[in-house]
């Protein structure tokens, strides 16, 4: 039989957890802070933090490194087996959290399996912890709601660890990370919560208050150009969304979070006299023209200016600048080793052409920042997407 520990549901005290792609979390711990919000634990792969129901709406729309923002609803401990985990997950009030009308769908993960007596795959959890709920729904009501895994107004997420269940509703809905205004993308687009990492990890928070300018010569679609404009003029990425998974919860305030989105907006630095310059270019012109979209539909195209070029051919137009890009990379190992001589070109052309600038590069492949020749004064390891990748800040004298 599984032991409740805490319901916690103190409407002025939630205990919230915001998820971020692996080797972001010290980036994220700071932007947590940023919201005067008391943090709980830091972990790999995110952070947990309280804060009453405006900060949770503040943490969905300003946390740029942040890919979910989860709302504990409870934690039980000794859930050994499926049963365990079906009866804490029915002792919510589910019909408290959202009508019979919404759709829903649960997610289950778990870290580790220390004592587990059965030995089911985490589906099967899923499913059980859908029955909790429906069931619940019917005690009430005789009549429960449907299940969407593709469009759910609600998502429940369960996560167990040494038999501890945390039992979350999901306040973001889609991933945080799609901001909606990237509409159209090239080869190996990168996620934007990931881009604003780096160009946090590299300081463009602080150098663009700087007015240092910025340049991504391997810009694409124009991710990172446009996270660098997001930064620069102080504007919640939230405020781009239409969506959050809080809409259909029952506590929602709308009111509330009308409030504290306009204040928010209130907030950005829109006047370019103000702003850093910020410059995008690529070999390809297809990539401009879908950058360019890309740009206005993030409202940010007045302050990015776009141009095709090969990096080798172009010149550093100020003594000092940073550079954040995401060069093309492989995959598979001879995809790798075609693409040396466009790192040995990038190398050659930073240490030749922009003296003095910082340039922070991603790669996947050890072999292709080799190839750079250029020693990195920092290094983090961090997840694109499935790959582990290496993040290198370089100094150019
Ligand atoms: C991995 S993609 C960049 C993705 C981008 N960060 C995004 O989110 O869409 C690499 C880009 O480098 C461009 N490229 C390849 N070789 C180049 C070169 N020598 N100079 C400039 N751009 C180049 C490609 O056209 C491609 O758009």
């Amino acid at each position: 039989m599984s032991q409740v520990i805490i319901r916690k549901k103190a409407p002025s005290n939630y205990r919230l957890f915001a998820i971020c792609p692996g080797g972001l979390d010290q980036i994220l711990k700071k932007e947590v802070e940023a919201l005067s919000a008391p943090i709980l634990d830091v972990y790999p792969g995110g952070v947990e933090f309280e804060g009453n129901l405006e900060l949770a709406y503040r943490a969905c729309l300003s946390l740029r490194t942040a890919s979910r923002v989860l709302l504990m609803l409870q934690e039980s401990k000794k859930i050994f087996q499926p049963d365990d985990l079906y009866a804490a997950v029915k002792l919510v009030d589910w019909p408290r959290v959202f009508s019979p009308n919404c759709t829903f769908a649960v997610y289950f993960t778990e870290t580790q399996k220390k004592g587990r007596r059965e030995n089911v795959n985490t589906q099967y959890w899923a499913l059980k912890a859908k029955d909790a709920i429906a069931d619940r729904f019917m005690e009430r009501y005789a009549e429960r709601p449907n299940v969407d895994r593709a469009d759910p107004d609600i998502t429940v997420r369960l996560h167990l660890h040494d038999q501890i269940l945390k039992i979350y509703l999901d306040l973001s809905g889609n991933s945080l990370h799609e901001r909606g205004y990237r509409v159209e993308v090239g080869e190996a687009p990168i996620k934007e919560n990931l881009a604003a990492g780096l160009l946090l990890l590299a300081g463009w928070d602080v150098a663009a208050k700087e007015k240092t300018p910025l340049l991504d010569p391997f810009c694409g679609s124009g991710t990172l150009l446009i996270e660098a404009a997001l930064i620069a003029t102080n504007t919640a990425p939230g405020l781009l969304r239409h969506r959050f998974g809080f809409f259909s919860w029952r506590d929602h305030q709308p009111k509330l979070f009308e409030r504290v989105s306009e204040e928010l907006k209130a907030k950005r630095i829109l006047d370019p006299a103000e702003l850093p310059m910020i410059f995008g270019s690529d070999a390809s012109l297809d990539m401009i023209r879908i950058s360019e979209k890309n740009c206005e539909r993030a409202g940010m195209a007045e302050f990015i200016k776009l141009t095709q070029a090969r990096f080798e051919e172009t010149e550093a137009f100020q003594r000092k600048g940073l550079i954040v890009t995401n060069p093309p990379y492989g995959v598979r190992l001879d995809e790798a080793e075609a693409l040396v001589a466009v790192y040995q070109a990038m190398g050659s052309t930073l240490k030749h052409k922009y003296k003095g600038w910082t340039c922070g590069v991603i790669t996947s492949e050890p072999k292709l920042l080799h190839a750079i020749a250029l020693k990195p004064s920092k290094k983090w390891v961090l997840h694109n997407g499935g790959l582990e990748s290496i993040y290198s800040l370089l100094q150019m004298y």
